[in-house]
Formats: C-alpha cells, structure tokens, sequence
C-alpha cells in the first residue's frame, strides 16, 4: 500500500474476526513502530504483546475489577476540557449512534464496554515507558503507535488505539510484570476486521482543516 495512501484510509476498527494474527507478522508491525523518531533517539518505548489466555485472563481481571472497583474515566484529569472539544467529542458519538444502535446497544455503554474487552481482538499491544522520563515520551510514543496502526492497515489487519482500559492499570500492571517505573500509555488493539459489523462501515469525520491552520508569509 502507498503510504499517502495508508494515512488517508486508516481508520479505527472496532470489532475483530476469530483470525490469528502470526507472531511473524506482528514482528514486522512492531519493528515499524520502532522506526518512530524519538526525542534525542531515546526510543523510550517498550511493546507488551497479549494473545491467547494471556489476554483472556487480563480481560477477565479487568472485568472483576470493574464490577467491584469501579473507576470513571477522567481523561482531563479534573480539568476543565474546553467546550470546543466536548462539542467534537459528543459529535464523534452522534455519529456513532446509528451504527451502534443497529447493535442494540447505547452509544456509550458500546464503547466501554468494548474498550474494556480490546473489542475482543486477538491481539493487544500495550506500549510501556519509563515514568522518570520527561513528558514529551508521548510524543515518542504516539509517534511509534500511528507507525504500528498504519503499518498494521498496510498489510489488512485493523487497530483500536484503546486508552479507556487503562483506568484499571492495577490489573494490567500485574498482567504484564512491570517493574514500579513503568506505566503503560497506550494499548492496541490488533486482528483482522470483521467487515460483516455495522460500526465497522464507521468512519469518524473532521472538522474544517482551514480553521486550524495560521498562514504566515505566505
Ligand atoms: C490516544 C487514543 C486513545 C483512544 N482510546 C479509545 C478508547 O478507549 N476506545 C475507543 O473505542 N476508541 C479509542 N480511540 C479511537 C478514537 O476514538 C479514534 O481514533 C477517533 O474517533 C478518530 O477515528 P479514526 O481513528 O477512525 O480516524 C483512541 C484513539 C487514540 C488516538
């Protein structure tokens, strides 16, 4: 795939087929998100790779600890986000609605409970990083996951970058033996798409390019 080509036509996926994915191929994948730059080539990444019962018990874990810690999601960490982008965010469920209803399901109720499973992908990538590290690791990191997303997309395979689970970083922390200064930043979501689901024909809209640039000089 031409790579102007992958960055127009990734999008996210949420819903997977039962389909392995090969451990040769998510090699590949990862090499790819290690191509990433990094501020000063510090490469501050690490992948933790899930499959199989690995996975499952995680999922199982993290499904206790919901129903009996749970925790609510607070990505604004107590702050304020601005109206502009709650009005994008509430706008990217109004969009979600018909093809998730079409599920029988709620508009958020879908996307927690999915995230809180990866959307039962077979795979599930989490990047680890150092926490003594200063903040613009993720930058590093992000960088790394859109390299992993579009490199996954460029050989068929669909991704979910999936933050929302991360609420419950006791359970994955257990999962995947991470030492005091490690936190993970991102999780993944890997497998081939099932094209046969609605919310899958989604694609999420943008806002007029023109009101986020600032020409000068031109
Ligand atoms: C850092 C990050 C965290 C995300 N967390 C979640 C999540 O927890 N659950 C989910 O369903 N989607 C999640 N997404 C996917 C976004 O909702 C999606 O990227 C966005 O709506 C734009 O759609 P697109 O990826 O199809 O272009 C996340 C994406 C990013 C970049």
């Amino acid at each position: 795939m031409e790579l102007l080509e992958g960055i127009k036509t990734r999008k996210t996926f949420r819903g997977f087929t039962d389909k392995k994915v090969s451990k040769e191929i998510i090699q590949e994948i990862l090499l790819d998100g290690h191509m990433a730059p990094s501020a000063s080539n510090m490469q501050p990444w690490n992948f933790h790779v899930l499959t199989g019962t690995a996975l499952s018990e995680l999922c199982a874990k993290i499904e206790v600890f919901h129903k009996t810690k749970r925790v609510t999601y607070n990505s604004a960490k107590d702050k304020r986000i601005p109206e502009i982008y709650m009005q994008r965010r509430k706008k990217l469920f109004r969009e979600l609605k018909p093809v998730i209803s079409s599920l029988g399901d709620k508009n958020r109720q879908f996307i927690e409970s999915g995230s809180l499973r990866f959307y039962d992908a077979p795979v599930v990538i989490f990047i680890t990083t150092d926490c003594v590290l200063p903040e613009n690791k993720l930058m590093d990191i992000g960088m790394a996951a859109e390299n992993i997303m579009l490199s996954a997309h460029a050989r068929g395979l669909a991704t979910c970058a999936i933050a929302y689970t991360l609420i419950y970083s006791e359970p994955i922390r257990t999962s995947l033996n991470l030492q005091v200064n490690t936190e993970t930043v991102l999780s993944i979501s890997l497998g081939y798409p099932d094209k046969n689901l609605p919310v899958n024909t989604f694609r999420s809209s943008r806002e007029k390019l023109k009101s986020m640039i600032f020409w000068k000089g031109f």
